[in-house]
């Protein structure tokens, strides 16, 4: 279902008319595309307070010309900070450049991890979040900010990338900590993937097929799993991508084993994105609605997931991405099931990442979408729809594709010190955290 509200906004007597009636005004974002697969303009490197971090080398490989004048990406390192006075330099340092940061551009906040022997340095890092989610709601023309916590600049490289790359367009108001380990750069930075497979759950269509399609243009060898009802769909997919299609059911007890039977050389990256809703409030939901979605979105991930690392079939290195939602984080009347689902994904990602990590060298995160048009948000009610669509800080709706591109930077080689996250894909919606 087509966004006619962005379109009427994006013509002069709708600009004018919705400016007059104090409406959204949301800007038509720029996502990669083969003719832009960058920013469209420089990048401005900033430092409030005293920073140890070479950022140089890692700045330079995101390929923008550095630029004061209308820059489209401006990074602002404040991990020196350590105490309030500190903060002063925040503003000193972005105030009189956020007014000429370019349309559908990016801010990326550089902050350190919270120091638990100093409350000083705590306070003043905690508040760069306050200070990144209001800037983030505030600075409108499809501007984002995002703050990163790091201590290693080379470890943060996949990150910062995607963040200062048309591909994050709809990721906005979101603090990512990134290790400090060591990290493997890919030999072709605009391929990360090749000779890697990936194997994505629900991929005959939505955001799954998004993701398949994303992942194999970035290299990878694709495998589109889906219901065998969805066959043909996922046949047509996997034809298209030059990957192979695996109908399946992802809640057969042996799926695991089956997937593994499927992939004897192995597994590089699993994205767990099949998912279902049965809304109904939980005095009228019957135990059969309860049971399916817990066990299509949370059962069969943890199922498979466990069964693909016990038989090693998930190699060193490799990438688990599993797909919460901000319905899981904010909670939604009439989705106790589908909201406890996804609630179990964050539970899964959080207490599975470290160890995964140390036993099997495998990362584990996840993305959460927020309002992506897709058919599951079609057949939602006009009135719900669109007030799902402009509840966010870029007063749209998200595209598969902006949960895909999410998707491969967290599966790209170079991110793993990127361990353990819940990323949202929400516009900066203005539900949740
Ligand atoms: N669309 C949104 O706004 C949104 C928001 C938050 C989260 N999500 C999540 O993103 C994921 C994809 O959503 P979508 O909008 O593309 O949905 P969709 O309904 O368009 O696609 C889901 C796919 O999963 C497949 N699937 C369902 N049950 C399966 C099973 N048992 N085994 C194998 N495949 C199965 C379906 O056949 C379908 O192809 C889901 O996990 C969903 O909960 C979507």
């Amino acid at each position: 279902m087509a966004d006619r509200y962005l379109s009427f906004t994006g013509t002069a007597p709708g600009r004018f008319l919705t400016r007059r009636l104090g409406l959204p005004q949301p800007a038509a974002l720029k996502r990669w595309s083969p003719e832009r697969p960058d920013l469209d303009g420089g990048l401005l490197h900033l430092t409030a307070g005293k920073s140890d971090l070479d950022l140089a080398p890692v700045l330079a490989r995101t390929g923008l010309p550095s630029d004061d004048g209308h820059p489209a990406a401006v990074v602002l390192d404040a991990t020196g900070i350590r105490d309030v006075e500190g903060l002063t330099d925040v503003h000193a340092a972005l105030h009189p450049v956020v007014r000429s940061v370019a349309a559908s551009g990016r801010i990326v906040v550089l902050g350190a991890p919270l120091d638990p022997a100093d409350h000083h340095q705590a306070a003043a890092q905690q508040a760069l979040e306050g200070f990144t989610r209001s800037l983030g709601k505030e600075i409108g023309r499809g501007r984002t900010v995002n703050l990163v916590r790091l201590t290693d600049a080379p470890a943060a490289g996949s990150t910062l990338r995607f963040l200062l790359s048309p591909g994050s367009a709809y990721v906005s108001g979101q603090v990512i900590e990134v290790g400090a380990q060591q990290v493997t750069a890919p030999a072709d930075w605009t391929r990360p993937l090749a000779g890697r497979t990936a194997l994505i759950t629900g991929a005959a269509r939505g955001i799954g097929e998004a993701v398949a399609e994303t992942l194999a243009r970035h290299g990878a060898e694709v495998v589109v799993l889906d219901v065998p009802q969805a066959e043909a769909d996922a046949r047509r997919v996997a034809e298209r991508l030059g990957g192979t299609a695996l109908p399946l059911d992802i809640t057969a007890a042996d799926a695991g084993t089956r997937i593994a039977e499927a992939l004897p050389e192995g597994l590089d990256i699993l994205i767990h994105n099949a998912g279902i809703t049965r809304d109904r409030r939980l005095v009228n939901m019957p135990a059969d609605r309860w049971t399916s979605v817990l066990e299509v979105n949370l059962a069969s991930v943890l199922r498979t997931t466990d069964a693909l690392l016990a038989a090693g079939t998930l190699r060193r290195g490799g990438r688990i991405v599993a797909t919460a939602s901000i319905a899981g984080i904010a909670g939604n009347a009439g989705q106790t099931n589908y909201g406890a689902s996804k609630a179990g994904i964050t539970g899964l990602v959080r207490s599975l990442a470290p160890r995964a990590l140390a036993d099997h060298g495998v990362t584990v995160n996840a993305v959460a979408p927020g309002f992506i048009e897709t058919k599951m948000t079609a057949a939602v009610p006009l009135f719900i729809r669109e007030a799902g669509r402009r509840m966010n800080s870029l007063a749209q709706g998200g595209l598969p594709v902006d949960v895909a591109e999410t998707t491969a930077w967290l599966a790209h080689p170079a991110s793993g010190a990127v361990n353990g996250q819940v990323v949202r894909v929400c516009g900066q919606s203005l539900l949740g955290a």
